[in-house]
């Protein structure tokens, strides 16, 4: 696929998916997991008022804060603004709910940054909100979504950006076939009500705060 039909196809993909206005159409655009263990629902508009799902990811974001470069006061009205604005809006970015076989929400992950000149695509905004219990799911649910990016899009990477020390996260995105590539150095900034941790130009003679690790998935 050449980058012009890469970014075509990519556009429309995602806005098909992030259009979707009926259940009915949502089943049929449902991405089943290996093993009848559960299934990725794209995030569209029907989800923008679904106040028990809003409260849902703005608890996810509070108790995973620590793994997310910027910190601020989650609200309910932030998260609907950051589903509507940041990722529906974003034409680069698309989000799946990770849900069990009993339709329970258990997680999220999707792909941003996907509109560029080379063909890749980051794994974006991965998290499982409930800690216990369908053991295995997010490898299950990682695993669909690097197939389903694969099969449609032909990328020519992916890739994925995690604090290095996210123990935990790394472990997991090695077992599933990603390998390091490099580390960015981050520099920790302040704005009225935030705390964030950006790469810098201009902050080099510092020591760096923080580092991403960068991977890539190595069966490409
Ligand atoms: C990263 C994260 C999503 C990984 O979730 P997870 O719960 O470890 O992943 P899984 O649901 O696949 O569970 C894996 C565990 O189930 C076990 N498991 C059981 N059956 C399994 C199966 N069939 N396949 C894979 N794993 C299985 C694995 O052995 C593994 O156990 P271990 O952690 O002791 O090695 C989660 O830790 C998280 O939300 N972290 C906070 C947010 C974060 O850091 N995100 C990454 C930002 S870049």
């Amino acid at each position: 696929m050449n980058n012009l039909q890469y970014i075509v196809q990519i556009s429309q993909h995602f806005h098909i998916l992030k259009s979707i206005d009926s259940f009915e159409k949502l089943t049929k655009y449902t991405i089943p997991l290996d093993d009848d263990i559960g299934f990725l629902l794209p995030a569209c508009k029907l989800h923008f008022h679904n106040d028990k799902l809003i409260s849902l990811l703005a608890d996810w974001r509070i108790n995973n804060s620590f793994a997310f470069p910027t910190k601020f006061k989650i609200t309910k009205a932030g998260t609907i603004n950051w589903l509507e604005n940041i990722v529906y809006k974003n034409e680069a970015r698309i989000l799946f709910f990770v849900l069990n076989n009993h339709r329970v929400p258990i997680g999220h992950l999707g792909y941003a940054n996907c509109i560029n000149d080379n063909n890749f695509m980051e794994i974006d905004n991965v998290v499982r909100g409930v800690k216990e219990g369908d053991s295995g799911i997010m490898t299950y649910a990682m695993k669909s979504l690097l197939k389903w990016g694969l099969d449609n899009f032909s990328p020519a990477r992916i890739y994925l950006r995690v604090f290095s020390d996210n123990e935990h996260a790394i472990s997991f995105y090695r077992k599933l076939g990603f390998i390091d590539l490099r580390l960015i150095p981050l520099y920790r900034f302040e704005k009225p009500g935030v705390e964030y941790f950006e790469s810098s130009e201009v902050e080099t003679h510092k020591n760096p705060d923080k580092f991403y690790l960068e991977m890539v998935y190595k069966n490409l």
